[in-house]
């Protein structure tokens, strides 16, 4: 969950570039960041705190050089202090290194080096690195020797970028955590590497250097890659490794704000036309076919959801169609799942991970591929590890996410979902009942973003003790999203329950200061009893939003209504779910919170 930057070739641009690409990665991790340049002599400059401390640093005390690494750091080992910002440097000063990930045998590697005499500076397992490097150095070998010497020591998951002093290059490694390269300046077209075409990047995520570059090499587990006046991949034995050029089809724009005053803002903004992208050319204009070359062929007789966060969220509702499909499946949180792994039998594996590099999610995909089980990726990044790994993908193309909390990709993720089941699993009867809810969801969550009264309400709520979500069947995934969403950037206090359970327990925490938004959609047996729900609630005189399509008399019950188009109901979850994005984005702006990148968080989290 750290950023990590590199370049070579971009001359006395180096450091703006660094610092640049650093600010495109500030979703990744921002509790401190550095920078360190090199070619001649090399200098870091590294603190605590966010990237324009660090630019205040440089303004005052500027290093220059014609190749370097960056940093912004999202804690795993040690707090946030300059010391233990990236990047760290061996006992001569000579040895510059960033790393994401963690270094599991740090700790053993430590103390023989401290045996041997090292010096340690900070808390963190990636210091070990340079100090490593710096004792191949002794022994004589050379710079790349010495990295790849160092690196073939270290257990555990990495993304690791070094300079070494004296050295014109940049060496770079990857096992389990995601590192890519970014070929020459605004090119285009695919290929073989030219090694004539620098300059050259390389970083945790395409979005730090998408503005030079379309053009980007993916690096895999196990390969080392040395950059100069060209790139040179190997593999951990050492033997060159042919590596295709691919071209990143969004552009920088759709990564800055267009405007908004947030990311977040923005992506629950793009929601119709993500969901345009996701479902274009993949279902039929008479809604009587879904075509998805990845997925179609597939016909799983059971199916077991691993994902964490709002992806677990989307795993419950995926579960959902299939069980209504008369398929068993079930959705598990991926960090539980390799502790106590289900019987497998015959069942597909979905991980279900919009970066797909969330390490509990793919160490659940591990576990049930070494148990034998065909596994499916669904997910945004393409080349990402999940991909990679499984045997199949199902991309809900959302487009870039910035934002720490997922909007519009949990929206991908439903409509994927939808369409996976209508490939794989469900009749013509069904397909043709959803097909066109599924084509109206672009217009539909517009007019939703258009006429939403959400910001009033946030403001009227804002200072509320508790806030609480209840939803039945799809709406009930909806609700504990709802209520993540609105603890992650608000930090207030909310849960999320099935309507149902409310009597079981929770109802002793509703007053008249914990206000319930109860989703309610259509006007049969599951609305009629939500509405049950909402006047047991409405008599402890809790404050009721009922978020609804109006269909039931949830109107006549509560204190507020937020409306949202009458459609089928797998499709009203995205549509209720949009409205509590806002709700959750207005609470936020209201209470001041640093809404893109909330305290203790990152966009991707690739530890344990
Ligand atoms: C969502 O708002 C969160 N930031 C988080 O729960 C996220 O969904 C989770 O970490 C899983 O991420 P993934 O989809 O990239 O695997």
């Amino acid at each position: 969950m750290c950023g990590i930057i590199g370049c070579i070739g971009r001359g006395g641009e180096t450091l703006d570039t660094l610092v640049h690409g650093l600010e495109n990665l500030e979703y990744r991790g921002y509790d401190s960041a550095g920078v360190a340049v090199g070619g001649d002599d090399l200098g870091v400059r590294k603190t605590s705190g966010k990237i324009e401390q660090l630019r205040e640093m440089l303004d005052s005390d500027p290093v220059s050089g014609t190749v370097g690494i960056g940093h912004t750091r999202w804690s795993t080992h040690g707090p946030p202090t300059d010391e233990n910002a990236h990047p760290h440097q061996d006992c001569t000063g000579g040895v510059a290194v960033v790393h994401n990930g963690i270094i599991e045998n740090y700790q053993s590697l430590r103390d023989d080096l401290t045996a041997a005499g090292h010096t340690f500076t900070s808390d963190t397992d990636t210091e070990v690195v340079p100090h490593l490097i710096e004792e191949e150095l002794d022994r004589g070998a050379t710079p790349e020797e010495a990295f790849r010497t160092a690196v073939g020591q270290l257990e555990g998951s990495y993304a690791i970028a070094a300079i070494i002093d004296g050295t014109d290059a940049l060496f770079a490694a990857r096992n389990d955590s995601p590192l890519v390269i970014g070929v020459g300046l605004d090119a285009e077209g695919t290929g073989t590497i030219d090694v004539t075409e620098g300059p050259y990047f390389i970083a945790s995520d395409v979005p730090a250097f998408r503005e030079f570059t379309a053009r980007v090499i993916y690096l895999e587990d196990g390969e080392f890659a040395r950059f100069d006046d060209g790139i040179t991949v190997t593999d951990a034995e050492g033997t060159q490794v042919e590596k295709a050029v691919e071209t990143i089809e969004w552009d920088a724009e759709e990564t800055g704000k267009s405007g908004y005053d947030h990311y977040m803002l923005k992506e629950i903004n793009e929601q119709p036309r993500a969901l345009r992208q996701c479902l274009r050319a993949r279902v039929d204009e008479l809604g009587s076919s879904v075509d998805i070359d990845t997925v179609g062929d597939l016909s799983p007789s059971g199916l077991q959801f691993v994902a964490c966060g709002t992806s677990y969220h989307a795993a419950l509702y995926g579960a959902r169609l299939f069980e209504q499909a008369g398929i068993p499946a079930r959705a598990y949180l991926a960090s539980e799942y390799a502790t106590s792994p289900p019987p497998i039998g015959d069942d597909l594996v979905v991980g279900i991970t919009q970066s797909g590099e969330t390490a509990d999610t793919l160490s659940a995909l591990r576990e049930a591929k070494r148990r034998g089980a065909e596994t499916l990726a669904v997910t945004n990044t393409v080349g990402s590890t999940a991909t990679r790994e499984c045997d199949h993908a199902l991309y809900i193309r959302s487009g870039p996410e910035i934002g720490v909390a997922a909007t519009k990709t949990f929206a991908g993720q439903l409509a994927a979902l939808n369409l996976f089941a209508l490939a794989t699993a469900e009749d013509s009867q069904t397909r043709r009942s959803v097909i066109p809810a599924l084509r109206d969801l672009p217009g539909d969550i517009q007019s939703v973003l258009d006429n939403s009264t959400a910001a009033e309400i946030a403001e009227q709520y804002a200072d509320a003790e508790s806030f609480f979500f209840i939803g039945r069947r799809y709406q009930y995934p909806v609700a504990l999203e709802g209520a993540l969403k609105l603890k992650e950037i608000s930090y207030e206090h909310a849960e999320g329950f099935a309507a149902g359970e409310l009597k079981h327990g929770p109802l002793a925490l509703v007053t008249d200061q914990t206000p319930v938004f109860a989703l309610v959609v259509g006007d049969g047996e599951i609305a009629r009893k939500t509405v049950g729900n909402i006047k047991e609630v409405e008599a402890r005189d809790a404050p009721v939003v009922a978020v609804t399509d109006g269909q039931s008399d949830a109107e006549l019950y509560a204190d507020h209504v937020l409306e949202i188009p009458e459609t089928h109901p797998r499709a009203a979850a995205l549509l209720t779910n949009v409205q509590l994005q806002l709700v959750a984005y207005h609470v936020a702006n209201n209470l001041g919170r640093p809404i893109d990148k909330p305290r203790n968080l990152a966009k991707s989290v690739t530890v344990e």
